[in-house]
């Protein structure tokens, strides 16, 4: 019983040591949060052909119908929409649309990076927006991503 009981506990525990609260800058809005992982220190280290999962909480200024989340790279000084995002942020990322002024959302993002991206040092820009003509942002943030080999 007691063999079982230290297992189960140690399993609950194994995902916290690969995931890291990180420094970030805000952007725009109330950003509480920003969770990665795998990230075992900062700037994060994702290797390439891989995945981080990007988690976010933040406090909504607005009331608004619809979402979207717009991800950006920072290289040489020139921001570059990232590829591969669904612009409709109500699905897939545990959000529910609508959303109301001063709720706690709690977002998640798979932050994917290729095979054939450079080795680099970037500051990506997650922004969620209202998306709508108003396009207002409802929390932005900038952290560093650094792209290395993937380990063989
Ligand atoms: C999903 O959203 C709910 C409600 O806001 C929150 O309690 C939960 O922690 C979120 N889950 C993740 C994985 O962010």
């Amino acid at each position: 019983m007691k063999m079982v009981h230290s297992n189960f506990l140690f399993l609950l525990l194994l995902p916290l040591c690969f995931a890291r609260k990180i420094d970030f800058e805000e952007c725009g809005g109330t950003v509480k949060s920003v969770d990665v992982e795998p990230c075992s220190s900062e700037p994060c280290e994702i290797p390439k052909g891989s995945a981080a999962i990007i988690s976010v909480h933040c406090v909504s200024n607005v009331n608004s119908e619809k979402l979207r989340l717009s991800v950006w790279a920072d290289l040489a000084g020139i921001e570059l929409p990232y590829p591969g995002m669904k612009r409709d942020a109500c699905k897939g990322k545990n959000l529910t649309c609508p959303i109301t002024h001063n709720q706690d959302l709690h977002y998640t993002q798979k932050f994917e990076v290729k095979k054939f991206f450079p080795n680099v040092q970037t500051k990506a820009r997650f922004n969620l927006k209202t998306n709508d003509d108003q396009d207002k942002d409802i929390c932005c943030f900038r952290a560093p991503v650094k792209v290395v080999n993937a380990k063989e």
